[in-house]
């Protein structure tokens, strides 16, 4: 089932276009990621969605219906931005409690619903605190209570944790996706952030210039990128020329063969050798292409490698993937 539907909409600010013609299927209870540099055009699709910003071409579906004309408080979904505005002057329940009382709906379904949405952001002990009693995360954790007893069918998110540390943001991830998993709610998601995208979504949008680069499985853009910048932009990437292609191969599937007379697709000089824990890496320069690839080491080959040494560099066929011309 279709949650939202993007029917060939454009975006131009001031006579610029910030988002080029697209569409885009959004099924309903999907964890969906947009997914790009800064200035991409993220923001600006999630606002259109939200009714923030009209498209200036196309229309907006919501649940089967046109609302590409319908304001924003009038459409059945919410947004959670970076910065959480939280009231300074409410506890985490009053700013949890505030949407729904504006809504106008009872004392009785309000206690409940923000009971749950404490529960499942597990703000449970700090319910009678104050914002500025909290931490980034824990207020962030509002935001999302404060969204999610709303009830909406659709949660808009951008960069929810953008500005959180590392290791909070982490933890967040996982909550995010376990919530978002018991809730059956959709989610959209925005984020520049590659290896979020692909720990949390169960389908990421990638996206470039105002432009959609592909669409799929974080398993499918990993193992399938059809461009260029789909390749690169996602994990580590080794792009080859040849006449009339471009492929690329990850450094996982590369083999590095010692022996300068086994045959191998490349020959090339190594430039350096990279611990990185539980991932050790050849760096090595080819032969006959401007170009530096990167090889994952097997852990079964005990001898030493050194910089400056020889060395051909194979693959196989099938793991080449092509990326246009
Ligand atoms: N109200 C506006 N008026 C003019 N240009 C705008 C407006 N809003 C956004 N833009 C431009 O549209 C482009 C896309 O902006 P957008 O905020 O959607 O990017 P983003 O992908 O969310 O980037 P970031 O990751 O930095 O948040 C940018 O070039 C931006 O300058
Ligand atoms: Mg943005």
């Amino acid at each position: 089932m279709p949650m939202i539907q993007l029917m060939n909409i454009e975006k131009h600010f001031a006579g610029q276009t910030v988002v080029h013609p697209l569409s885009l299927t959004i099924r309903e209870g999907e964890f969906l990621t947009l997914l790009g540099p800064s200035g991409c055009g993220k923001t600006t699709i999630l606002r259109m969605i939200a009714g923030f910003e009209q498209p200036t071409v196309g229309e907006i579906f919501l649940d089967g219906k046109d609302v590409t004309e319908l304001p924003a408080n009038k459409r059945d979904l919410n947004l959670v931005f970076q910065h959480y505005a939280l009231f300074p002057h409410m506890t985490v329940e009053q700013n949890i409690q505030f949407g729904l009382k504006m809504k106008k709906i009872d004392a009785a379904e309000q206690k409940e619903r923000i009971g749950e949405a404490i529960r499942l952001t597990q703000l449970t002990p700090l319910a009678k605190r104050y914002p500025h009693q909290l931490s980034g995360g824990q207020q962030q954790r509002v935001a999302i209570a404060r969204a999610i007893a709303n009830k909406p069918r659709v949660l808009l998110l951008d960069e929810p944790l953008g500005a959180l540390d590392l290791q909070l943001r982490k933890n967040l991830q996982a909550e995010l996706k376990q919530l978002q998993r018991s809730l059956g709610i959709t989610f959209v998601y925005v984020t520049h952030d590659q290896e979020e995208a692909m720990m949390m979504s169960d389908r990421i949008v990638i996206m470039n210039n105002g432009k959609i680069e592909q669409i799929g499985t974080p398993k499918e853009i990993y193992n399938r990128p059809q461009t260029l910048f789909a390749a690169t932009f996602i994990g580590e990437n080794n792009v080859f020329h040849e006449a009339e292609r471009m492929f690329a191969i990850r450094p996982e599937k590369l083999k590095a063969v010692r022996d300068r007379e086994q045959k191998a697709k490349r020959k090339g000089i190594i430039q350096d050798i990279v611990y990185l824990g539980n991932v050790h890496k050849l760096m090595v320069h080819l032969n006959d292409e401007q170009t530096t690839v990167s090889i994952c080491l097997d852990f079964t080959d005990e001898d030493e490698w050194q910089i400056g040494q020889h060395i051909g560099v194979d693959w196989f066929d099938a793991d080449e993937v092509n990326i246009g011309l």
